[in-house]
């Protein structure tokens, strides 16, 4: 079978590279890649943007896909799972409307208060004199949000008041020029610690995936501004099998039953980011409605079951039949970003030492392209994710690290500290 990947990142190159080990693959397509994919053996890539529909469903009819995952939310936000399937195409991911979990903050939370799912305290604002005497109200530190899709960066958390108004001002500064529809979170600040948690769903059972951790800010010891994500774990230690089981039954469960409810049954993969406080108590910061990246990394690199397997199961309304193995090495990844990032980058730095890990490691690709000459050069402000399994976390993460040692181009930086958190935790 042939199957498209959409998607660019290293999340989509982690996808393509799971789904070709498939014995019933004969080819990945991966719209638009990066050099990661383009590199792969039974993997290519199409220059379609992952927002181009009607250029998706054309090289899908092109290519005689059979399936297609979909890596990415704006795709998913913009309807790309409804169009397909009006023509009949099998593609796994949520219709645009159960795609609102992740699009629409303000649904997602009204979503979560309507059915009792545990979030923190929240109001919405469409106007900035209402939403700054909430802020006063309320103090700090608290936490903004921009309403709609903003890849992980559209999150303030103020520690004082002073960057409460200067992230409201930067919201409502777009409001006054004509957009009418700006609307923003404001949240209660939650402390503790925060983990992914992701699940396939085919609308009614829920097939857990292995837990992980990301690390959010672009900085050591969790500082600076948040990012799409620097680096990740699997396991997640923080994620006993207790918190596990509370997740599902407190979080996930009720999630997927009330969007079947609703008349909107989830399909695809369901991400709850979820703070742990110190009293154990579980709380939603976020639904994400896909595969984080660069947690998808670290978790697929630690897969055994036969992906396609599982998102046919997905499709077929069989989860509740099948199961999943993983390796039981712990998976670190770290994210190789280029200078700026998650500001302004500049591209198209030569990136050399790549390749040639061995079966413990693997280099997926982000943001990278093929030059003329043949080299791969940087393209995006996240470049590589560096992944390593290990005999433990420490173990992995020493070999994550030493990989990325050999690896070089113009302005890189990472994160020293990725896995910081588990390494306090007896494995
Ligand atoms: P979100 O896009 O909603 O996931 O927010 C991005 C990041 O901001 C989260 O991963 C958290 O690290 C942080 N964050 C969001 N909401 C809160 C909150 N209510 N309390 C503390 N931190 C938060
Ligand atoms: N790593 C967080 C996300 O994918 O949203």
């Amino acid at each position: 079978m042939n199957i498209l990947v959409i998607g660019g990142g290293g999340r989509e190159h982690a996808l393509a590279w799971k789904l070709k080990q498939s014995p019933r693959v004969d080819a990945v397509i991966v719209a638009p890649g990066n050099a990661g994919t383009a590199g792969e053996c039974k993997v290519r890539n199409a220059e379609v943007a992952a927002d181009d529909l009607d250029g998706l469903l054309k090289l899908a009819a092109e290519e005689r896909i059979d399936l297609t995952v979909v890596g990415p939310e704006v795709p998913l936000v913009a309807g790309v799972v409804d169009r397909f399937r009006a023509v009949g195409r099998r593609i796994f991911g949520p219709s645009a409307q159960a795609a609102q979990l992740e699009g629409s903050k303000a649904f997602a939370k009204d979503f979560m208060q309507r059915h009792h799912i545990p979030t923190a305290r929240y109001a919405v604002f469409t106007e900035l004199n209402a939403a700054w005497e909430y802020v006063l109200q309320h103090g700090a530190p608290i936490v903004i949000k921009a309403d709609g899709l903003a890849a992980g960066k559209g999150v303030v958390v103020a520690l004082t008041l002073a960057e409460a108004q200067c992230a409201l001002d930067k919201i409502f500064a777009v409001n006054s020029l004509g957009d009418s529809t700006v609307r923003v979170v404001i949240e209660e600040f939650l402390d503790g610690e925060e983990a992914s948690y992701m699940v396939m769903s085919d609308g009614y059972h829920a097939l857990p995936l292995a837990s992980s951790q990301d690390h959010k800010r672009r900085d050591a010891g969790d500082k600076g501004p948040n990012t799409g994500g620097m680096g990740a774990y699997s396991p997640a230690p923080v994620i006993t099998p207790e918190v596990e089981q509370r997740i599902m039954m407190e979080i996930i469960q009720p999630t997927l039953r009330a969007m079947a409810d609703e008349g909107v049954p989830f399909i695809g993969v369901l991400y709850a980011g979820v703070m742990i406080d110190r009293q154990g108590q579980l709380k939603v910061i976020e639904f994400n409605v896909r595969l984080g990246d660069p947690e998808a990394q670290a978790v697929m690199l630690r897969l055994n079951t036969d992906l396609v397997d599982l998102v046919d199961a997905a499709l077929d309304d069989q989860l509740q039949h099948v199961s999943v193995e993983w390796d039981r090495r712990p998976a670190v990844g770290v994210v190789l970003a280029a200078g700026g990032y998650p500001g302004k980058v500049t591209t198209g730095h030569v990136i050399d030492g790549l390749g040639g890990w061995g079966p413990v490691g693997k280099v997926f690709h982000a943001g990278t392209k093929r030059t003329a000459q043949a080299c791969v050069a940087t393209a995006g402000g996240r470049v590589l994710t560096v992944c390593a399994l290990g005999s433990t976390i420490a173990d992995a993460r020493e070999r994550a690290y030493a990989m990325t040692q050999k690896i070089h181009f113009e302005g890189m930086f990472y994160r020293h500290d990725i896995a910081y958190h588990a390494l306090g935790y007896r494995q």
